[in-house]
């Protein structure tokens, strides 16, 4: 069904208690629920309607007694009972099979029957899946959990709030009890039942209360979770003294598992993991999981105050507390690692996937405003872009009214369930400020653009610059309006100094931000010798896409002296994406801009002082999918050809730079996990990935990497250079890496990425046989993550063959895993969701294939709603 934002109504019934206890086991679990109700006094003719879904109803119980058929129905995804007024205790006693639940929505088993545990995953809707319940983000209850296994198989017990009681029972089973006092929305409620192992610690918070702090995985890999507890630790000092937020509840628990849908949940006091964002040490993990897993660990612990105390009134709101907390998230890994690596990262992805969302099908606001499938909403739009609006508005604020603003947030918000409004109000309120102009980058859809063009006045020793803003119509929303744009600037001479700024309009440029609210407006900057080169969007201060006259030289300038550690790099990528456009465009004659480019990159590799993050960045050449997303119409092979010539011309140039580098690096191998190694060496690694590129000797050189490395970083960095280049060891490097890593799925995660995304037309070939593989799996999610959405979300030259077949195999993965975990096979078909900027023949096949699969039976509501909406047809 369709639900729709302007149809919210505050609950007519809410949940004042809830009480549950669990007879658990993986082949049938019981659940009992005692739900004490009450209804809003205003409406009182209300019926009471609880839900839930895939439920064996066992017992009913209305105040006390049994009530039969005529007291309630059961719906296809709830329970009606009848006839009650006021306030009302029910108790339900029901079967659910964990084994069975190969959705991961609710109670489910990770791992094997004999040997596995159970764990429960609730956002968005999944506790429906566990108990009847009232199961929306605006119901808060104390929650009180009692559990009960066999204590052999089922030795660890864990819920969320304080362990209470514990005991034995007959038969070698045992029960604890959890009490969480602080009322909750049923989607952070959790449990995990099974053999798990915990490393432990204990953190002091700046209000003197001593937390518990618990990290729990299989025996085998407990030693991979020191990071993450280091990473747990700083999250808990970083929120304290960035926002003085403390942790209020005496413990932590965190519990890693292979089986999980997204990256990680936030549950409160319990949170659970995929392993691939909690488990790192230097043998298993490359350094870009040692950052994800700070990020992650900081992100989830961050919802405690941004999701979890202060929670969403209703799923529209979901951006209030992702994007939110995405930002916060971003801002400790800057802290706490590389800034300029973080930013370019999100940039990056930014532009690849949220712009790509932006200008198709897909496009939605990032508070949508209706959907059928809140599962299809966590999307790049909602994380992403809903972060760079919080970014925004904190760039706007400063760093202490940005502070205030949240104060007064968390001060006038603590234990209830809001919306946007609330947000945007108290970051105004706190600076005496209108924001109100702001709720127009939640409620519109599409990618701003934003024209820059400048005059200088010699005579007059100024500069004018326009600004113009422009958002095209997007599916749904035809009428855009314009959007406060924060454009943070500077401008330098051209031997690369600073500038000072002045601005006619003063009240417009704060610090060195101009504020554009308007459609157009002109800016005067005065005092200025010569013309200057304008450096925007410093910081990438809007998620806008900046068009203006790019001239190399000024490019160049800011390529070598931008003190902006991220703006030197737009620049850099600036004058690889002119001379990518040149090239496809099949331009002869001069290319000023691939020159520039080449010049500028020589230099930055002579240079000291450098950042070697930035560099390694600067050297990377941007993917398939970054290049081909500002195209009206896109040809995949046009595409990848240009790219190739891009990227050879440049490895080819700077040959001897690079070995030397290369070389110069040597240590950087063996070197430590902390970031100013890591930046060593990706420099390395990027070095090394240039070099295969342009000739085949050097391939020599990938092979010794590999047999010298140290780490998994460069292990996997010297893999992914032969495979990809075709060397003809790959083959048997590929066997080797297999061979070692076989019991080790996040290992293995990386063997089927990097065969996924190989660039070549005969990766599907490969791809087709590796589901056969031992080690593949269709029911484990990051399996299929690694390998097909690998193939058809990172690999464009195989999903976009000509003859069709990248389609045909992933509309058939997915009708596959539809019926194993639906919202895995919902973001499989987002692949098609580009459809329309494609070149005509693939369009029509890819269009051909979306409605043959939407004629399947027993299609999910999940896959159903992406291909409706991609088809233009819902
Ligand atoms: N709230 C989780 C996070 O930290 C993600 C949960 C996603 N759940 C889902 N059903 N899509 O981002
Ligand atoms: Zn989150």
């Amino acid at each position: 069904p369709l639900v729709r934002l302007r149809d919210y109504r505050a609950p007519a019934w809410r949940m004042e208690r809830v009480d549950l206890s669990f007879d658990l086991d993986a082949e049938q679990t019981l659940v009992e629920a005692r739900l004490e109700l009450r209804q809003d006094p205003e409406r009182p003719d209300a019926e009471l309607r609880l839900d839930g879904s895939a439920l064996d109803l066992l017992e009913i119980r209305l105040d006390g007694r049994d009530i039969g058929t005529d007291r309630y129905r059961i719906e296809a995804d709830g329970l009606v009972v009848c006839g009650v007024r006021g306030s009302a205790i029910l108790e339900t006693r029901s079967r659910i099979r964990p084994i069975a639940n190969t959705a991961m929505q609710g109670l489910y088993l990770s791992g094997a029957l004999e040997t596995g545990f159970l764990l429960s995953q609730c956002e968005a809707e999944g506790f429906r899946h566990i108990t009847w319940s009232i199961d929306r983000p605006d119901v808060l209850a104390p929650y009180t959990v009692t559990l009960r296994a066999d204590r052999e198989r089922y030795p660890v017990l864990l819920a969320g709030g304080g362990r209470e009681a514990a005991g034995e029972l007959d038969d070698g089973r045992h029960w604890v009890r959890y009490v969480d006092p602080q009322p909750k929305p049923s989607y952070l409620f959790a449990l995990v039942a099974g053999r798990l192992h915990s490393i432990e610690d204990a953190y002091t918070t700046a209000e003197g209360r001593r937390v518990r702090l618990a990290i729990w995985a299989e025996a085998a890999v407990l030693d991979r979770c020191r990071h993450a507890m280091d990473c747990l630790k700083a999250a808990f000092l970083w929120d304290e003294q960035t926002y003085g937020r403390s942790y209020r509840l005496d413990a932590f628990h965190i519990v890693a598992t292979h089986d999980f849908t997204m990256g990680a949940m936030e549950n409160t006091g319990l949170n659970i993991f995929n392993s691939k964002y909690l488990l790192a040490d230097p043998l298993h993990a490359t350094d870009d999981d040692f950052r994800h897993v700070l990020a992650v660990v900081g992100h989830e612990y961050f919802h405690n105050w941004t999701g979890n105390r202060v929670t969403c009134r209703d799923w529209f709101q979901l951006s209030l507390k992702e994007g939110l907390t995405v930002y916060r998230e971003q801002e400790f890994e800057s802290d706490l690692a590389s800034r300029t690596l973080r930013r370019i990262e999100d940039v990056r992805s930014l532009w690849r996937t949220q712009f790509a969302e932006d200008a198709g099908p897909l496009a939605h606001p990032v508070r949508p405003d209706q959907y059928r499938e809140i599962n299809n909403f966590y999307t790049t739009t909602v994380y992403d872009k809903g972060a760079e609006i919080v970014r925004m508005l904190a760039t706007l604020l400063g760093r202490e009214g940005f502070r205030r603003g949240m104060d007064l947030y968390f001060e006038r918000h603590d234990g209830s369930a809001v919306t946007v409004e609330d947000f945007l109000a108290a970051l105004g309120d706190a600076n005496a400020l209108d924001l109100g102009c702001w709720l127009g980058w939640y409620r519109q859809a599409g990618t701003p653009v934003l024209e820059a063009h400048s005059h200088y006045d010699a005579e007059r020793r100024c500069l004018e610059l326009t600004l113009r803003q422009h958002t095209a119509a997007t599916s749904g929303q035809s009428e855009k309006q314009p959007l406060p744009i924060p454009v943070a600037l500077a401008f330098f001479d051209q031997r690369g100094n600073r500038l000072p700024l002045q601005c006619d309009d003063a009240e417009r440029l704060r610090g060195d931000v101009l504020l554009l609210e308007e459609a157009e407006a002109t800016f005067r900057f005065t005092n200025l010798d010569s013309s200057p080169v304008t450096s925007l969007l410093r910081g990438y201060s809007a998620p806008v896409r900046l068009v203006t006259s790019f001239d190399a030289r000024g490019l160049a300038i800011l390529a070598s002296h931008e003190t902006d550690g991220f703006n030197r790099w737009q620049a850099a990528d600036a004058m690889a994406r002119q001379a990518f456009a040149q090239l496809l465009a099949g331009e002869r004659g001069g290319q000023p801009f691939l020159e520039a480019w080449i010049c500028s990159l020589r230099a930055s590799l002579a240079e000291s002082a450098i950042e070697p993050a930035t560099l390694a960045e600067m050297l990377t050449v941007a993917d398939l999918a970054a290049l081909a997303e500002p195209l009206a119409e896109i040809d995949p092979d046009a595409v990848f050809k240009a790219r190739l010539t891009l990227e050879t011309s440049l490895a080819r140039a700077l040959e001897p730079e690079l070995l030397e580098s290369y070389a110069a690096l040597a240590s950087a191998s063996a070197e430590g996990t902390e970031p100013a190694a890591q930046a060593r060496r990706r420099l390395r690694n990027r070095c090394l990935q240039l070099l295969c590129v342009v000739d085949r000797r050097h391939h020599v050189l990938a092979a010794a990497h590999y047999t010298r490395a140290s780490c998994l970083s460069d292990r996997l960095g010297a893999l992914t250079c032969i495979v990809h280049s075709a060397a003809s060891a790959a083959p048997a490097l590929l066997e080797e890496f297999a061979a070692a890593y076989r019991d080790d799925p996040t290992v293995m995660d990386k063997w089927f990425a990097v065969q996924a995304t190989m660039p070549s037309a005969a990766a599907l070939e490969r791809v087709c046989e590796l589901t056969g593989h031992p080690a593949f799996r269709w029911d484990n999610p990051n399996k299929v993550h690694a390998l097909l959405l690998g193939l058809a979300h990172r690999n464009p030259i195989v999903f976009h063959r000509l003859d069709g077949e990248g389609y045909r195999f992933t509309a058939a993965a997915i009708r596959k895993l539809d019926a194993i975990n639906p919202q895995v096979a919902a973001r499989l078909a987002t692949a098609f969701g580009g459809w329309q900027r494609m070149e005509p023949r693939r369009r029509a096949v890819m269009r051909e294939e979306m409605r043959r699969l939407r004629t399947a039976e027993n299609l999910s509501a999940d896959v159903a709603d992406i291909l409706g909406r991609s088809l233009g047809e819902s």
